[in-house]
């Protein structure tokens, strides 16, 4: 890229440096091979005032066969122009406006990174982020340089007969006296090359007409692989409650005639936001009652509004550089949050996307692949597609709402859409945007972008019986992470209540009398005191309610406070987060060899089912506790995988064996015949129910395990079947290998169905999971090169199956470092994903860690492995 230091191969944001030149409008031309596609473009450019004067055109490119260039009309001489691996440079361009004219082939059918042009089940497609463009032809593949893009396509008709690019249609015709047809898009929004998309091949789709806040018509097409348009149907519907809520929340508007999506086999990650044409892994587009549980129909929908809300925050407005990735991802993250929160629960909404935050995020915060929300280094930009820089990236944005509130929110927001329209931004862009809007000083509350680390607050809670008020003394910490030794305090906005004996709220003053108002307080300093007067007696304490910022508490509150707040907080995500704290306490004593049994934990859940004014959703989050990597994060060093699973083993058991007949008459109560529907209400009840058959099958009764092996027969939807077969698979039970061959029978030609049984059974917490994982690699299914199934497989394996990866006898790891090593050469995106399930290592007790650090030093040492590897390799073990 662009700023690549020439020894090192680290690009740095100090370095950034508009490109030289401006391309006004691109034209490409394809003609579709399987094997030889032929891609001309005409780039029409002219020095970029912000420029270097005297400058060559230096072009990005990768595994591009160069077959023509021409300048104005004229083939450029050998001696004009240096080709290299990486690079296209015409050494003495005009100093005005000019046409090149670059002719490539590349080989769709070869490309087994999924980067650029490649084929998925023979359909032709394409990935540009961050960096496939320059696998299609050359260019300054870099989001700071925007085009007005026209596309014409041409294809065998029997292979092809759909022609997708972005933007609107202009035509479409066959080409007389051949199988040849072509069909030509005109995209009239500039944009960078990594929004660029491109679709070819034999589909089926649905249709349906949207009318947009101002009247216009668009149509919105669904396209996927042939013979399965009836599983289209609810992310259609999702889409467009996407677009109203777009419009109505944010006041923003679809802007062509035409938006597709486009649903394909083979992606790396989750979907692309390609303008008006968005290209997704197919298990977030396909779902019916019978193949998707009811956290597909969940992701479906978060990811379909995600890649939508792209459409303003990253398409219309994008990034000037790759740093700024959180700009749109961060961002877009926070408002599909937001969608899901309208859309179904807003409090179970923010307990799972708080509980994913921090099992993953904080988890990458504590080990050595940490790095800010906005890293000012990288190696490899696909390596930086975290979830720092998406949830946490999302979380910032939220306290930026929490501090400026509603209204002085969206008054950002609007200044942002209406000043930046058209631009390729930054972070300090957005920040002054709400800054000017509200007047505000947001220097400070820059550095969540800038210093990597979770927050450690020490807080100290005193009661004044004589003065009548309560203290709290706050100390923060932010712990040294890669690169970043000494930080400096953070703007932490801090939403509290006090709660009277009762468990009513307080109504908060300040130390003066005064109000506190939205009931906040905001630490600006590395310690502070904060006094609530007119306190009439020793309150209960509910800090940092609604998770208001990302950070971790150490309180001096006790036990009592939390069985307090697990009764009576008004919060729910504080009520929650009490009766999650009594479970690790709980499950933390356990893993170290404490016997007891978790009276707290058990009263607090019976209260829990007592209480009618909680919902079912809410009710399932409560029992399901901290999964082993949690406790592994909490526990935070010396780690005994083992005694980990045994600790959350025993508090089910418990749980399992005191609440036995209250747990057994809410499945039953549960139980319904109703027909299905995927809203959240009735996955609520599905979830909850699923939850109970969990603890009762702990209690390891052969009756319950009946229990479990009937609702996996009886079943009449994936959620309920799945849920079932997944506890079976929890107990050495003979009913286990029974469901296991029934469900592979039964869905044995539905490949994204089958990665659910792949994954159910690589985290079986056995000894002999690792040859079981080993026996299904060879399974007819099973393909290392379709990302879907490694992830299912070989990912959850290492990532969801902590006690088996972390074998004590180190054949886990060697196992993952073999796989990646293996993938490393046809995708190394994948490869280098998977290998980051080592990012918790120096967790480990020492004989684990010595094994996990030689397979690590094993892959850094191997030549010629991918930039994506080695980069992971090299920061695991720095
Ligand atoms: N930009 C995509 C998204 O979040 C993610 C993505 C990155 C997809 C890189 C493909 C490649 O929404
Ligand atoms: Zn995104």
């Amino acid at each position: 890229m662009m700023f690549r230091e020439a020894d090192a191969t680290a690009v740095k944001l100090s370095e950034y440096k508009p490109y030289d030149w401006l391309i006004d409008t691109v034209d490409l031309d394809f003609q579709l091979d399987p094997k030889a596609t032929r891609v001309q473009a005409k780039l029409v450019m002219r020095p970029n005032p912000k420029g270097r004067r005297n400058a060559p055109v230096v072009l990005d490119g990768d595994e591009l066969t160069l077959a023509s260039i021409k300048l104005n009309g004229k083939t450029l001489a050998a001696t004009d122009y240096d080709v290299s691996a990486s690079s296209l440079t015409i050494k003495n361009p005009p100093r005005e406006k000019f046409t090149l004219e670059i002719e490539t082939i590349v080989n769709p059918s070869a490309n087994t990174k999924l980067m650029g042009l490649f084929r998925s089940n023979a359909i032709y497609c394409t990935q540009c982020e961050a960096e496939g463009f320059r696998r299609i032809t050359y260019f300054p593949d870099r989001p700071d340089v925007l085009s007005v893009y026209t596309v014409r396509i041409e294809a065998d008709r029997d292979e092809a007969p759909f022609l997708l690019a972005n933007g609107n249609p202009v035509e479409a015709f066959g080409i007389k006296g051949s199988n040849r047809h072509y069909a030509i898009w005109h995209d009239p929004h500039p944009k960078p090359s990594y929004l660029f998309a491109l679709v070819g091949g034999k589909l089926d789709f649905i249709e349906e007409p949207f009318t947009t806040m101002s009247g216009r018509e668009v149509m919105l097409r669904i396209f996927v692989e042939c013979g399965k348009t009836q599983l289209t149907g609810f992310a259609m519907d999702a889409l467009k409650r996407s677009m109203r809520w777009d419009e109505k929340v944010f006041g923003c508007e679809y802007d062509l005639d035409v938006f597709h999506i486009v649903a394909v086999s083979d992606f790396n990650m989750g979907a692309m936001e390609n303008k008006g044409l968005n290209i997704f892994n197919d298990k977030y587009v396909l779902a019916s009652p019978e193949t998707a549980t009811d956290i597909d129909y969940e992701n479906i929908e978060a990811i379909i509004a995600h890649e939508y809300f792209h459409n303003w925050t990253g398409d219309r407005i994008t990034c000037r550089d790759w740093f700024q990735l959180c700009l749109k991802e961060g961002l877009t993250v926070f408002r599909d949050q937001e969608f899901s929160s309208d859309e179904r629960s807003r409090p179970v909404e923010r307990i799972g996307d708080v509980r994913r935050l921090k099992s993953f995020q904080f988890a990458e915060d504590a080990g050595p692949l940490a790095h800010p929300v906005r890293p000012d280094t990288y190696r490899e930009i696909n390596n930086f597609y975290t979830v720092t820089v998406y949830e946490k990236g999302a979380e910032v944005v939220r306290m930026l709402k929490t501090l400026l509130g509603e209204r002085g929110f969206r008054k950002g927001m609007n200044l942002y859409f209406k000043r930046h329209d058209g631009d390729a931004a930054t972070v300090e862009d957005f920040l002054k945007c709400f800054a000017d809007a509200n007047k505000r000083d947001l220097s400070q509350f820059a550095r969540w972008y800038s210093q990597a680390g979770t927050p450690e607050l020490a807080v100290r809670g005193s009661y004044d019986a004589k003065a009548k008020t309560c203290t709290l003394d706050i100390e923060q910490m932010i712990p040294p992470t890669p690169g970043q030794s000494a930080k400096q305090p953070m703007v932490i906005p801090l939403r509290l209540g006090l709660l009277d004996g009762k468990g009513r709220d307080i109504a908060l003053k300040d130390a003066k009398g005064k109000a506190v108002s939205d009931n906040l307080i905001v630490l600006e300093k590395a310690a502070q005191k904060f006094v609530f007067s007119g306190v009439k007696e020793k309150p209960a304490i509910s800090l940092n309610r609604g998770f208001s910022a990302p950070v971790k508490l150490a309180t001096n509150f006790g036990e009592d406070n939390l069985r307090f707040l697990a009764k009576y907080d008004s919060d729910p995500y504080n009520r929650y987060d009490a009766v999650e704290q009594l479970a690790m306490n709980e499950l933390v004593a356990s893993a170290s060899g404490s016997n007891k049994s978790p009276e707290a934990l058990i009263e607090a859940l019976s209260n829990a089912l007592d209480n009618a004014s909680l919902d079912d959703a809410f009710l399932a989050q409560l029992f399901s506790f901290p999964d082993e990597s949690d406790i592994a994060q909490k526990i935070g060093g010396n780690i005994d995988p083992d005694a980990i699973l045994a600790a959350r083993r025993k508090i089910k058991r418990d749980v399992g064996v005191a609440l036995s007949d209250k747990l057994a008459a809410r499945y039953q109560k549960l139980t319904n015949h109703r027909a299905f529907s995927p809203d959240a209400k009735a996955a609520g009840r599905r979830a909850l129910r699923n939850a109970c058959l969990d603890l009762l099958a702990a209690t390891e009764g052969g009756a319950e395990h009946g229990r479990a092996f009937k609702q996996f027969e009886e079943a009449d939807n994936m959620t309920d079947r799945m849920a079932a077969l997944a506890v079976l698979c929890q107990h050495p039970i003979p009913e286990r290998e029974t469901a296991l061959a029934a469900f592979e029978q039964r869905y044995r030609n539905d490949p994204l169905v089958l990665d659910k049984w792949f994954s159910v059974q690589a985290r079986i917490a056995e000894a002999d999971a690792l040859g079981r994982v080993h026996k299904l690699t060879k399974h007819p299914a099973f393909s290392m090169t379709n990302p879907n199934r490694m992830r299912a497989l070989i990912g959850v394996f290492a990532a969801g199956n902590p006690s088996q990866f972390n074998r004590p006898d180190g054949k886990g790891y060697a196992f993952i470092a073999d796989t990646v090593l293996g993938l490393d050469s046809k995708n190394p995106q994948v490869a280098a994903r998977l290998l980051s399930a080592f990012k918790s290592w120096r967790m480990l007790e020492p004989s684990r860690r010595a094994l996990a650090e030689k397979e690590l030093k094993r892959i850094a040492e191997t030549p010629g492995l991918s930039p994506d590897v080695t980069d992971i390799a090299s920061r695991s073990l720095a």
